[in-house]
């Protein structure tokens, strides 16, 4: 064994002897005992330690002496993006044996949906309706991560969205704020696990607190107005799930909150999530987001933005300095009460303390052995397949035999390795994605599949790969179309004025339609498309989302008919951006739109003197429903709904109803569906939605089966801001159990 070996050797078995006594002496520390560990280490730090503390950067700029070096000062508590099994080891240890106070580092990176083995993106995440599968898919993303000496995810973003031009709406749960919480706390436990001080459990950061997702116009960064009972009722649901479940750490955010930036709101982070939430946990602020506050004209310089930022309660700067630059002479010149400082080091300590990394910073380099392993990719497969939602499928032109002699696989993203990992990947790597086009092969064969892309990615406009494609087409059964964004038009910065499929990828359907060849359509997109004109072409259109790593064999599952398409919409799909904001769980208006009353543009005779004959809430050109509502989504099956029985018919305040529900598989495939509860408080204090969603389960039914749902609905779900206080109001509610947000067997109750 060379020299070099056996110190990686050692090493490693030292770290398994400190893992080892980790794990047995696993209970979580008595909290006193926590309390009393974070106030001696406080008392013997000076404020340039503290300082220290509250700063993270990203030292991607520097060089491996000046991060060192500033580790031995003390000068940060935090990095953001560096990883790896040596490079964080060799820090934490330049901080345990070389700094004064011995204070371990926490490193943070952006996990979002995966770490080397990539999930769908969160959208489709959420489209599986599955709290469970997501939890795992947040558990294998913290194995993995911390296998690199990452401990902390900035993880889950839950942030409601009702705009498809964000381009982070990619990263989001959607529009509900029920399926969000649902699912805020799924990926909570997924990515804390059970145990903090296991080795592989990152600390959660609930993110981007708060109201990020409703930039006016859908404009990345752009200024959000939410009124409080939106605010209360819908934005801030899934963020306290998050803290319910246990999230660590809050990310404030880069919004102007209705003229406040978040990162400087004390109405948010102090009144909210510390006084009425009672949250214990600490505050990062996002990417520069504290001195961002100056471009907001919230604040003159920097030292104004440090002041605001942590009298609101933010504990660390990210990637700034005003902290580090203005803290000590803000303090000394009596603008900042000591007490702020030391609360915000406290709330670094604790997590530090819980996450056991005093005790055991290191990574044990056996650890990456995991990265990618199969469990983790037959997992991804899993995801991507129950993420996957099916809008269209005439005459069942869905699912394909695998007895087919020949298929085109066609479009843009049929073999886009990167493109189906999605956005905000940074350590998943294309050359680990099985794109559709190799499962397809896999699967078929090779001479049975025919080949063309087309067009060489999704804004391709050039129709010099339009005969080669449509050669395909003529010479196979059947046409495959994988459709829609490469990944770098979602995610952080990336908003679209207008939603459509890009490039030339309609005009190539439009001659592929042509061929009279089934058109079966996948869109892979980091957004909800405006895909009207695609689904009108189509024979069949399966909404796949970005699906990351294993994209591909799992839409060969559903094309192939291994599972049936279970997915479900998160969010509503409009018609085009003109028709933003719609979601499903809008007020009525005094002048609701009725098929009746709807007159569509081109219906109004020239110059009649009254446009609008119905004077109804619609838009002449779209109509007044989107293109598919919220919950959406077919299967190769059909379901039937029936005896939908109420526990009661009047229930109080503090009492609850029982739902109960059949569910028969009308078909001959075994499936999943997600059975979904609405309510609907007819009369309140202030105006209520016509809908809310208070309940969902997926089920599976073989064929032929009918299964029973039940759903336990408290009172205390019916309660709602009403811009002065929480309240559950008698009075009368419609109730729907049904297939999606806008079907469903229907009947009422009361509160007394
Ligand atoms: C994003 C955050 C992210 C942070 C760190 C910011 O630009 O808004 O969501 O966690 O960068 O990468």
């Amino acid at each position: 064994m060379n020299r070099q070996l056996a110190k990686r050797y050692l090493f490693a078995i030292s770290l398994s002897i400190t893992i080892l006594l980790n794990v047995s002496c696993k209970q979580a520390e008595p909290k006193n005992d926590i309390e009393s560990r974070v106030n001696k280490l406080l008392s013997e730090m000076t404020l340039d330690e503290k300082i220290g503390q509250m700063s993270q950067i990203d030292p991607g700029y520097l060089s491996d002496e000046q991060i060192k070096q500033a580790v031995r000062e003390g000068k940060y508590g935090s990095f953001l993006n560096v990883s790896g099994v040596e490079k964080i080891n060799a820090l934490q240890k330049t901080a345990l044996e070389e700094s004064r106070l011995k204070i371990p580092l926490i490193i943070g990176r952006d996990v979002i949906h995966g770490y080397r083995t990539i999930f769908p993106i969160p959208l489709g995440m959420a489209s599986t309706w599955n709290p469970e599968i997501v939890k795992r898919a947040f558990r294998i993303s913290s194995i993995e991560a911390s296998s690199q000496g990452i401990k902390w995810t900035f993880a889950p973003m839950i942030d409601i969205t009702w705009d498809p031009r964000w381009g982070r709406i990619a990263e989001s749960c959607g529009e509900d704020p029920y399926l969000a919480s649902v699912l805020a706390k799924a990926m909570v436990q997924g990515i804390q696990g059970e145990n903090l001080t296991d080795p592989t459990a990152l600390a959660a950061c609930a993110k981007h607190f708060v109201g990020y997702g409703f930039a006016e116009g859908g404009r990345d960064y752009s200024t959000t107005y939410i009124s409080e009972p939106i605010l209360r009722n819908v934005v801030l649901k899934p963020f306290e799930a998050a803290k319910d479940a246990g999230a660590l750490t809050f990310m404030s955010a880069f919004n102007d909150l209705n003229g406040v930036p978040t990162s400087g709101n004390e109405f948010t982070l102090r009144q909210i999530l510390r006084n009425e939430w009672n949250y214990k946990g600490m505050v990062v602020s996002d990417w520069a987001s504290v001195t961002e506050m100056i471009a907001h004209g919230y604040c003159a310089d920097e030292k104004e933005a440090a002041l605001k930022a942590i009298k609101a309660g933010v504990d660390m700067e990210m990637s700034s300095t005003s902290y580090m630059n203005h803290i000590k002479s803000l303090v000394e010149e009596g603008q900042l009460d000591m007490k702020m400082i030391d609360e915000a080091v406290k709330n670094i300590l604790r997590l530090k303390i819980k996450l056991g990394l005093f005790e055991n910073p290191y990574v044990d380099p056996e650890a990456e052995k995991q990265l990618l392993s199969p469990e983790f990719m037959e997992h991804a497969r899993k995801v991507a397949r129950q993420s996957a939602v099916l809008l269209k499928n005439e005459q069942n032109t869905l699912p394909l035999s695998t007895n087919i002699t020949s298929v085109a696989v066609i479009g843009p993203l049929a073999d886009a390795p990167r493109d189906q990992l999605g956005t905000w990947v940074f350590d998943g790597k294309a050359e680990n994605s099985v794109t559709p086009l190799t499962a397809i092969q896999d699967l078929l064969g090779k001479t049975k599949v025919n080949f063309a892309a087309g067009l060489k990615y999704s804004r391709d406009k050039s129709k010099a790969g339009f005969a080669e494609a449509i050669a395909a087409a003529k010479k196979s059964q059947a046409i495959l179309f994988f459709a829609g964004e490469e990944w770098i038009l979602s995610g952080e910065g990336q908003s679209r004025g207008e939603i459509t499929i890009p490039g030339a990828q309609e005009e190539l359907m439009e001659e592929l339609k042509k061929t009279g060849k089934p058109l079966i359509v996948i869109v892979m997109a980091g957004r909800p498309l405006a895909i009207g004109n695609t689904v009108e072409k189509s024979d069949a259109l399966l909404y796949a989302f970005h699906g990351g790593s294993m994209a591909g064999p799992a839409l060969a599952d559903l094309i192939f008919g291994k599972e049936s398409p279970s997915g479900k919409l998160p969010v509503t799909f409009v018609k085009g951006s003109g028709q933003i904001p719609f979601y499903y769980y809008h007020n009525n208006t005094g002048r609701p739109a009725s098929a009746e009353s709807w007159t569509p543009i081109d219906s109004i005779p020239i110059e009649n003197s009254q446009a609008s004959l119905g004077y109804r809430s619609f838009h002449l050109d779209y109509g007044f429903t989107p293109l598919f509502p919220f919950g959406y989504g077919l299967s190769y099956t059909t379901f039937q709904y029936s005896n939908l029985i109420l526990s009661s018919n009047e229930i109080t305040s503090d009492g609850k109803l029982t739902v109960k529900a059949s569910v028969f598989n009308n078909g001959n495939v075994d499936a999943d569906e997600i059975v979904q509860l609405y309510i609907r408080d007819r009369v309140g204090s202030i105006t209520r939605p016509v809908k809310e969603l208070k309940g969902f389960q997926r089920i599976h039914l073989k064929s032929r089966e009918t299964v029973g749902v039940t759903f336990e609905l408290p009172a205390s779900a019916l309660e709602f801001f009403n811009g002065k206080e929480n309240v559950i109001e008698s009075g009368k509610f419609d109730l729907w159990v049904g297939p999606n947000s806008s079907e469903g067997l229907h009947t009422e109750f009361s509160i007394k």
